[in-house]
């Protein structure tokens, strides 16, 4: 039988840090209410000329080099990301264009923070069919170009930050102890305007982006933080246990636990929740802020040069996004 291996990963994040001193310039928030909150403490923003593939460019460059293959052996490339380089085509075609590749296929993911974890269980179904071999799984975003940093948007403006991690996974076989071991999906369209953006849009009248619509900030993501903070906790527990059910394991065998990255206090929780010792919960939100569908990867690589997720372990990760949608990963490194 056909499985996945995820052999190897990088990361890529701009030079420029922004700490919650600084975004207290541009809106009334402090380094306490911020650290407090979500634990960030820092974040990273892109300069202007640079572009969501450009970041996944980089990130996906130091996976391919770390996996030691040929680029020419990419069969898909797929991008989890809620910010393109442009409305249309997806990111995927953009990256493929600056790696130099063509004829692959490429295919974007839209579950935000979910995405990653989405595009593992995606790359996976083709491996296990055989209809592909080895695929380019990146999340990149950047936020920052996104955001309404004014008092008026600070409840998200200082959650999210830039950033893209890429890994390259190849087909094995289930006799590999290093593969995906299972991989669970899930979504919920009622909670769809909790956490969303409505414009540009095609369900907001004659235009798809009006100046009234950038009068009334219909461009800035808008949130129920409340009612987020909630369902993550609890539907990121759910699907963790439905993956340890699955694979028949106890939550001791998990060796690292890679969660999404929203709030450091939802971790905490999660955490307690479900018995976990803190030393197991692997977190960069405090230097990255939320990277959406770039926390995991990032995760994975920033876990790896600190000795923390080797060659053997075994790995479980749970993301919670808008949609709403959450999925959870278990594989072994
Ligand atoms: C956003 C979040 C940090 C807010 O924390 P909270 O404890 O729920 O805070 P509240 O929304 O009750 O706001 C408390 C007060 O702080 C204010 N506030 C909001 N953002 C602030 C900021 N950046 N700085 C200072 N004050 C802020 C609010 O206006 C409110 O003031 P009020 O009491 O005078 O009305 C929290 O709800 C959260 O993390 N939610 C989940 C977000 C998430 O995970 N999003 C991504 C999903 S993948």
């Amino acid at each position: 039988m056909f499985a996945s291996e995820i052999v190897s990963v990088g990361m890529f994040v701009p030079p420029r840090i922004v700490t919650n001193d600084e975004l207290s310039k541009y809106m009334e928030t402090s380094d306490e209410w911020i650290s407090q909150r979500s634990g960030i403490k820092e974040r990273r923003w892109v300069a202007p000329e640079v572009g969501c593939s450009d970041l996944a460019l980089e990130a996906s460059k130091l996976a391919i080099a770390n996996a030691n293959i040929d680029p020419q052996e990419i069969d898909l490339i797929l991008c989890a990301t809620l910010s393109p380089d442009h409305d249309f085509p997806g990111l995927g075609c953009f990256l493929q264009a600056k790696l130099g590749l063509s004829g692959c296929a490429t295919l974007d993911i839209r579950q935000a923070c979910s995405g990653f974890v989405f595009g593992l269980s995606i790359a996976d179904q083709y491996i296990k069919t055989g209809m592909y071999k080895t695929i380019l799984l990146v999340g990149a975003e950047i936020h920052s170009k996104g955001l309404n940093v004014t008092t008026q948007g600070r409840d998200i403006a200082v959650l999210f930050g830039d950033g893209a991690g890429a890994i390259v996974i190849k087909q094995t076989t289930d006799k590999n102890p290093s593969r995906i071991l299972s991989t669970h999906l899930h979504s919920d369209g009622i909670h769809a305007k909790e956490l969303w953006m409505a414009a540009p849009g095609s369900n907001i009248g004659a235009d798809r982006i009006n100046a009234q619509h950038l009068e009334e900030k219909m461009h800035y993501p808008q949130m129920n933080g409340k009612k987020v903070f909630a369902h993550a906790i609890r539907r990121m527990a759910e699907v963790m246990q439905e993956a340890l059910v699955k694979n028949n394991m106890k939550l001791e065998e998990i060796d690292l636990f890679l969660f999404h990255q929203a709030n450091l206090r939802i971790n905490e929780m999660l955490a307690q929740e479900l018995k976990i010792p803190p030393e197991k919960v692997f977190n960069t939100i405090m230097k990255y802020g939320n990277t959406t569908a770039a926390t995991i990867p990032i995760g994975m690589a920033e876990a790896v040069k600190a000795g923390k997720l080797k060659k053997g372990m075994t790995v479980a990760s749970a993301a919670f996004g808008s949609g709403f949608s959450w999925a959870s990963a278990i594989y072994r490194w």
